[in-house]
């Protein structure tokens, strides 16, 4: 063979990889509203600066006719090239191919990728589009899922890793996605389950539909499986561009700073309006964070899942911080179950990768009930302390308003490590609220009491002493548990001068040895 031919080898070899399955399965994957792997890469990175790797790897089986169908990349595309100019590491599964399906090279394929992000110190993006084990690989697929998981798991907390599921994902597959730091996934193309609809009809004899049973609405809402949920792949594409720019690179960079042109010093009169006089009144604690932080940078995460907190990112003087907020609108802000899984993964998530947490704090307390005792609200809701206590990041804390028993504690206060605790006027920190306080401390005098007036009569008394005396900022300002009493329309400011002050951080008193804490999980 001339060299002239040989080069022209390679390029032949280099369009049949480019088809994946063929054409007629590029034309199927169109139709059902999905981008092909290769486009989504296209999409995804910096045009020019993909590159790929095992374009040629292949298969090695040959049960069930698997030698007859053998393609060029098994499946998956993989490779790397910047986002932003910022290097990441990429694989796509490709659909096209078996249904994207997971065979002993594929998943080396992907392993490659991982161990060269992990080495690298760079983010790694899963597009996942996958029919799951590769039946016909047999135990060699499932030794493949291992091996993945392996690597998220030693890659978690020193590599960003984001995942979409941008078709199926089912079985044991879900479990690297699980184990990842983000999922995205995409509306009525997508869905992630252990067993699909028809073992859930064998089994127990339930009718469900895939989108109901593990569609982006089902994790996004129901599960807390999904951080996002969008409509299509290239909202997905974007969201994953936007994601990252408030991570850093691995575990020992901070994320990128961006200048914003939010004045640092903007005071905001209307902030000193959301907090309503009277304190059963809801608000919406998204117009507190939309106007304390640099405007338009607010990125919620997990927005429908447990709406009772609020958490996400944005920038504070183009600095990121990950932002932790007790929302008033749902259940008075209480915590619950779901909620404080929210809140601790977040607060981990954001220690992990350097990222400084502002908490505003407007917390009745826990969720009551037996749904919440018998599944394990004490469990769950530890999570929140042991996060916050373990979080090395600066700490900031804002007490709008309520702040009362364990949640006041739970909730990043002084006690758990705060660095600078802010609160409002309008706050509320004391032991307990003030109607449950007075029934306790009050009991014989209105046990005394003859008409229900009477006890109403006596009642408001107390209470209205209880909230005079105990439900405002200033007792805990006493005792410094809080740092400095402000002004709703000062938030800004303060913040931003806290985390010039704080932010190089460092711990001074050192944790004790020991391999890892014990969570609950
Ligand atoms: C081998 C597979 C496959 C798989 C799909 N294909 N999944 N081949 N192993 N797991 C092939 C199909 O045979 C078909 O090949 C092509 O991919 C496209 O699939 P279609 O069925 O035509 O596509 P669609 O109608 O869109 O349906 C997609 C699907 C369905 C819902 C994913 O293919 C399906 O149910 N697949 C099986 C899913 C499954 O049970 N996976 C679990 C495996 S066990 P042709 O030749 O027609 O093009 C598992 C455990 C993992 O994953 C444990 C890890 C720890």
């Amino acid at each position: 063979m001339s060299l002239v031919e040989k080069f022209k080898e390679l390029e032949e070899k280099r369009a049949i990889a480019k088809l994946g399955g063929g054409q007629e399965a590029i034309e199927k994957q169109h139709k059902a509203g999905k981008l092909t792997a290769r486009e989504r890469i296209e999409l995804l990175l910096d045009p020019g600066s993909f590159v790929e790797i095992d374009t040629f790897v292949v298969h090695r089986c040959y049960d069930f006719g698997m030698e007859k169908r053998r393609v060029f990349g098994d499946g998956v595309i993989a490779g790397y090239g910047t986002i932003n100019g910022r290097k990441v590491f990429v694989y796509a599964q490709d659909f096209t191919f078996m249904g994207g399906s997971l065979g002993e090279m594929h998943a080396k394929k992907i392993t490659k990728v991982q161990d060269l992000a992990l080495k690298a110190g760079v983010p790694i993006i899963g597009l996942n589009d996958s029919g799951g084990a590769r039946i016909q690989e047999g135990i060699a697929s499932l030794a493949g899922y291992g091996e993945i998981f392996y690597r998220n798991v030693m890659a978690s907390g020193v590599i960003p890793q984001i995942v979409a599921i941008m078709g199926p994902c089912a079985g044991g597959a879900v479990y690297s996605p699980a184990l990842a730091d983000f999922i995205i996934m995409v509306r009525k193309t997508s869905y992630m389950f252990i067993t699909g609809p028809k073992v859930v009809k064998a089994a127990i004899g339930e009718d469900v539909t895939f989108e109901t049973l593990g569609g982006a609405d089902a994790h996004a809402k129901l599960s807390g499986v999904a951080h996002f949920a969008v409509d299509n792949d290239e909202e997905c594409i974007n969201l994953i561009k936007k994601l990252l720019s408030y991570l850093p690179s691995n575990n020992m960079e901070d994320p990128p700073v961006v200048e914003t042109g939010d004045p640092p010093d903007r005071m905001d009169e209307e902030l000193n309006e959301i907090v309503p006089a009277d304190p059963k009144k809801p608000y919406d604690v998204r117009d507190v964070i939309n106007r304390v932080f640099d405007r338009g940078t607010f990125l919620e995460i997990q927005s429908q899942f447990a709406p009772n907190a609020v958490i996400g990112f944005a920038r504070l003087n183009g600095r990121v911080v990950g932002v932790v907020a007790n929302q008033p609108m749902v259940y008075a802000g209480c915590l619950d179950i779901d909620s404080s899984d929210k809140i601790a993964r977040f607060v981990r998530t954001c220690d992990a990768f350097n990222i400084p947490l502002v908490t505003f704090v407007d917390v009745p307390g826990y969720l009551p009930g037996t749904k919440q005792e018998h599944g394990g609200v004490i469990r769950h809701g530890a999570k929140v302390i042991f996060a916050y206590s373990e979080a090395t990041v600066p700490k900031l804390t804002v007490i709008l308003r309520k702040a009362y028993g364990g949640g006041y504690i739970a909730m990043c206060s002084k006690h758990l490590g705060a660095d600078f605790v802010f609160a409002w006027p309008t706050a509320e920190i004391a032991v307990m609220g003030p109607e449950g306080a007075i029934e306790i401390i009050h009991k014989s005098e209105l046990m005394k009491a003859k008409t229900p007036e009477e006890v109403k009569e006596i009642t408001d008394r107390l209470v209205a002493e209880y909230r005079s005396k105990f439900a405002n900022p200033y007792v805990a300002a006493n005792l410094g548990y809080v740092d400095q009493v402000i002004l709703p329309k000062e938030t800004r400011p303060m913040l931003i001068k806290a985390l010039e002050a704080i932010g190089t951080k460092r711990e001074i008193q050192p944790r004790p040895p020991r391999k890892h804490g014990n969570i609950p999980v």
